[in-house]
């Protein structure tokens, strides 16, 4: 069996930010500071290897077990519903989940509300709790442009600064969940290689509260 321990980092600001939580933890991998193309960087040393994946495919290698463990955000959690575990909230890369929309929006309960989302799960949980009857339109980006050129009523997406939604003349109007990343884990790998597993969750928990 690989001894090592695969480690799914999402690219870009996030898994930069985790990775440094990872070295300081004892994991360090000096290969990840050259600035190449390379996608996997190992340290034999220590037994740690890091896959540079796109954040939102974390889940995926975690769960089918391709990586022991990995940082997702929940919104990616939530969403697609990984048989993962949850090891550690990490508290970075925090946003918010939101219905948003026209600044003076207002929900017309005669109507069928048109909802543009990259989340079509997390929207339709959200109207169903809700008994809201609606339409989803899934998009893959841009999602703000939907209800500016009258695809969409409203928007569920991700606010961090509210930057975005600003600028094009929109603004949260319901928040549906907080969002951070967390530290996941497969389960078969949380079972042959626990107790590893277990100390780099209790030492990065450490470095958190340093
Ligand atoms: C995310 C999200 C919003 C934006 C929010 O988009 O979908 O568009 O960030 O950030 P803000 O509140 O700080 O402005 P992302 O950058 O992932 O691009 P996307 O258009 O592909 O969804």
């Amino acid at each position: 069996m690989d001894m090592m321990i695969n480690v799914a980092l999402p690219k870009g600001r996030l898994g930069d930010k985790a990775y440094a939580i990872l070295e300081k933890s004892g994991y360090p991998c000096p290969a990840m500071k050259e600035d190449n193309r390379k996608l996997t960087f190992e340290n034999e040393e220590i037994g740690v290897r890091y896959f540079l994946v796109k954040p939102s495919d974390v889940a995926v290698y975690v769960e089918r077990g391709a990586a022991d463990i990995g940082i997702a955000g929940k919104d990616i959690l939530l969403e697609y519903k990984p048989d993962v575990y949850e090891l550690l909230d990490l508290k970075m890369g925090c946003c918010r989940m939101c219905v948003a929309g026209p600044k003076d929006f207002r929900d017309d309960p005669a109507q069928t509300l048109r909802v543009a989302t990259k989340f079509p799960n997390i929207a339709r949980m959200y109207y169903s709790g809700l008994s809201r009857e609606i339409e989803l339109i899934h998009l893959n980006g841009s999602i703000e442009l939907a209800p500016l050129v009258g695809l969409s009523d409203v928007i569920v997406d991700i606010v961090e600064t509210g930057k975005t939604l600003l600028e094009n003349g929109l603004a949260p109007l319901e928040e549906i969940v907080p969002i951070s990343a967390r530290l996941i884990a497969n389960k078969a790998s949380f079972k042959f290689k626990g107790e590893r597993l277990r100390r780099l969750c209790a030492q990065m928990e450490r470095t958190m509260n340093l």
